[in-house]
């Protein structure tokens, strides 16, 4: 692509408190992976994760307040989650008391927000923060705590079970929020984000419960197993993969039977043509993509299980980077239940 792409900055003056979280949650994941292989690299993700984690806390401000142009894209709901999602990352990476003691103690009234059951989003972070707090609630057990934390770090597991319950179709507190077919529907633009998300973080939380051996959790006055949640899981990875009445795999590439005008320049534009950055010709174009972007993820299927295959229908067609990770990990999770990794 050769027209400008402009870059934009947050700074003191104009804070954005999202993008330096997240970024700050990212870097704290990364030094984790990086720890064996690559320990100065990994102490280097860590130095920046935290100076950018008290810069995200120093200097409060939505990104999408102070830079107003991203509002028709990706308008944020507000930045507490990050902050939670990034401390405690920072938890994980570290293991310093402080970002523990920052999400279950000292901001548990402003940020938890405990008891409301959630979804996991690019803008939504605090079911994914409820998940990896449970994770230390599970597995920590040696763990030393004062009572606030472990009143809080309780909680928090408890939100979790109370997500969980809402996503399993057979709890009595089961969300309605789905498809005719089975699949978790929420809204109509890339819909498949969160019945992705929300199958691979719970699934992560059945892997927990496995690990710890805790047999069951309790929805209402009902019982499920982590493999109950696993199979859970595994049917919306089925969905996704062709299950369903279309037939139809939304992983571009796999099977026969997958999107074939998937809404992405680098897939419609055939290779090595100069479009000075006007494709409507491949945009409008009624023909198969002449490049298949074998492993995207598109946007979804409607409420009614159904799909329209026009590359101009952006909001089924698009493929988005925040779904095809998070199947990703899904799959991964089910190719492989959750390998405990001794420094993690
Ligand atoms: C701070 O960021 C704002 C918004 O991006 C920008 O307009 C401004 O020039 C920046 N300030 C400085 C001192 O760079
Ligand atoms: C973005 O969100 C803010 C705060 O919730 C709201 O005031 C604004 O109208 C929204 N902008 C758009 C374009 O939806
Ligand atoms: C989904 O898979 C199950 C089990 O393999 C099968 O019985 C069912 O007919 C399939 N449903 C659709 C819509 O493909
Ligand atoms: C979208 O694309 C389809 C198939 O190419 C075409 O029939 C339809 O008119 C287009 N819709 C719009 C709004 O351009
Ligand atoms: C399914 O829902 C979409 C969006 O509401 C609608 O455009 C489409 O016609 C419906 N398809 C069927 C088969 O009912
Ligand atoms: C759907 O959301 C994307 C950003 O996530 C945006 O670019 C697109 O315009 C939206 N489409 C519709 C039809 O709302």
């Amino acid at each position: 692509m050769t027209e400008e792409r402009p870059l934009l900055q947050i700074n003191e003056t104009f804070p954005g408190t999202e993008v330096a979280a997240e970024t700050a949650a990212a870097l704290a994941a990364a030094s984790i992976v990086f720890r064996r292989g690559d320990p100065s690299y990994s102490t280097l993700l860590l130095k920046h994760s935290e100076s950018l984690f008290s810069f995200a806390d120093g200097f409060k401000g939505s990104y999408s307040i102070n830079i107003p142009q991203v509002q028709p894209y990706y308008n944020s709901s507000g930045y507490t989650d990050e902050l939670l999602w990034a401390a405690v990352w920072l938890y994980h990476a570290t293991g310093k008391d402080s970002y523990l003691q920052y999400a279950t103690v000292k901001h548990r009234k402003s940020f938890a927000d405990w008891g409301r059951s959630t979804w996991f989003s690019w803008d939504e972070k605090l079911a994914g923060t409820q998940v990896l707090l449970s994770r230390t609630s599970f597995l920590n057990e040696d763990g030393v705590y004062t009572i606030e934390q472990t009143e809080g770090l309780q909680k928090y597991r408890e939100s979790t079970e109370l997500m969980v319950c809402n996503f399993l179709p057979d709890s009595p507190t089961a969300s309605d929020s789905r498809t005719k077919e089975g699949l978790l529907w929420i809204q109509e633009n890339g819909s498949l984000q969160h019945s992705v998300s929300a199958s691979f973080i719970t699934l992560l939380f059945s892997d927990y419960m496995k690990t710890s051996k805790t047999d069951s959790i309790k929805c209402h006055d009902k019982d499920f197993t982590s493999e109950d949640i696993r199979r859970f899981a595994k049917s919306q990875a089925d969905y996704i993969l062709g299950n369903n009445s279309m037939q139809l795999s939304y992983l571009v590439g796999y099977t026969e039977d997958y999107p074939k005008q998937v809404h992405h320049r680098g897939a419609s534009i055939p290779a090595d043509v100069k479009t000075g950055c006007k494709g409507f010709k491949w945009f409008t174009s009624e023909e198969p993509n002449p490049n298949v972007a074998v492993g995207a993820l598109v946007g979804g299927p409607f409420k009614n299980d159904s799909y329209i295959d026009f590359r101009n229908n952006s909001m089924q067609a698009e493929p988005k980077t925040y779904n095809t990770a998070a199947l990703v990990g899904l799959l991964s999770g089910l190719v492989h239940p959750l390998l405990l990794m001794p420094d993690f």
